[in-house]
């Protein structure tokens, strides 16, 4: 059987990596894509979803544009790292298809709801149609395996301390760690042992098919920005695409239980993920914490998975 996922993303050079990954495994089977604003405005992300869609040759999965703002503070975008359309770099034809008519949240919950085996969301943006959907139907945790996150850890990339996808919604996060579902997170301490180095990215650059080719030019873009910004020599770090990753091949990864509270009222610190790693606080575990990736492994697998195509 098939694990179902719904992949729900800010379009973004990672996530659109992570599409990249997912649609070509078999042992995967994508219910839905729905759209967030996150790094670029929410048209720009649902463009660039569309315009993977087309890249990786998927049929008959909806994508659904989902919360165009946070659940309650101003939206801030990303174009520092991601470019003014959240996807910089490739030159992409126009999408052959449209958005559904749903919303983003309503599509997950649809999409949980007519589920015939519990669902595990792939969350790689901020959280806020994931917060709406269990907000709206909190029935739907019944049939929700596991929600898998990109965001947080023990240091930030946005403020010095905050991660830019919980930073960017902190209530709707707080909402999903509050869930009581099983819920696994791939923090910065992660997702920064997945630097895509020039090693790396020669490889994928003599796989010889479209797809290498767009995932070459978004890691060019991607490796530039993070000089830029992080000052970062060696690559940029593929985030979003271990959430994925996990999800076919969890060996790779050395997970930690914890409990993570998420902080919605510092002045310093907003958005952060307080990761209690030696359980100081004594609250109940809620999630799986990333602590040590087998980097060999995961770039075996991202290979083989652009070869694929
Ligand atoms: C996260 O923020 C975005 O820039 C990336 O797509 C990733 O989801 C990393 O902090
Ligand atoms: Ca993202």
């Amino acid at each position: 059987m098939r694990k179902k996922i719904i992949m729900d993303c800010d379009p973004g050079h990672d996530d659109a990596i992570a599409i990249i990954l997912a649609a070509v495994q078999p042992q995967l089977e994508i219910l839905g894509i729905s759209t967030v604003s996150g790094n670029a405005e929410i048209e720009k992300t649902t463009e660039n979803a569309l315009k993977i869609y087309d890249l990786v040759g998927l049929n008959n999965i909806e994508v659904a544009k989902g919360a165009s703002e946070p659940l309650v503070r101003l939206r801030e975008t990303a174009p520092s790292i991601h470019g003014e359309s959240g996807l910089d770099g490739p030159e992409f034809p126009e999408p052959s298809r449209s958005w559904s008519d749903k919303h983003g949240s309503d599509m997950i919950i649809n999409k949980v709801k007519q589920s015939e085996k519990p669902v595990t969301i792939v969350a790689t943006g901020p959280l806020t149609n994931v917060a709406l959907a269990l907000t709206k139907r909190p029935e739907i945790k019944e049939n929700i395996a596991e929600i898998v996150i990109m965001g947080g850890g023990t240091f930030g990339n946005w403020t010095p301390i905050a991660e830019f996808n919980i930073w960017a919604d902190p209530e709707a996060a707080k909402k999903v760690l509050d869930s009581e579902l099983p819920i696994t997170v791939m923090g910065l301490d992660i997702t920064h042992q997945a630097i895509a180095t020039q090693e790396v990215i020669k490889q994928i650059d003599s796989i010889d098919n479209p797809v290498a080719n767009i995932v070459s030019d978004l890691l060019a873009f991607f490796a530039h920005t993070y000089k830029e910004s992080f000052n970062f020599n060696d690559g940029p770090p593929l985030h979003d695409v271990l959430t994925i990753a996990y999800c076919i091949a969890p060996d790779l990864f050395t997970l930690k239980d914890v409990n993570i509270s998420i902080e919605t009222k510092g002045e310093y610190t907003l958005g952060t993920t307080c990761v209690d790693l030696l359980g100081v606080t004594k609250k109940p575990i809620n999630a799986k914490f990333g602590v040590e990736l087998d980097v060999e492994g995961f770039w075996k697998l991202m290979i083989e998975a652009i070869s694929k195509y």
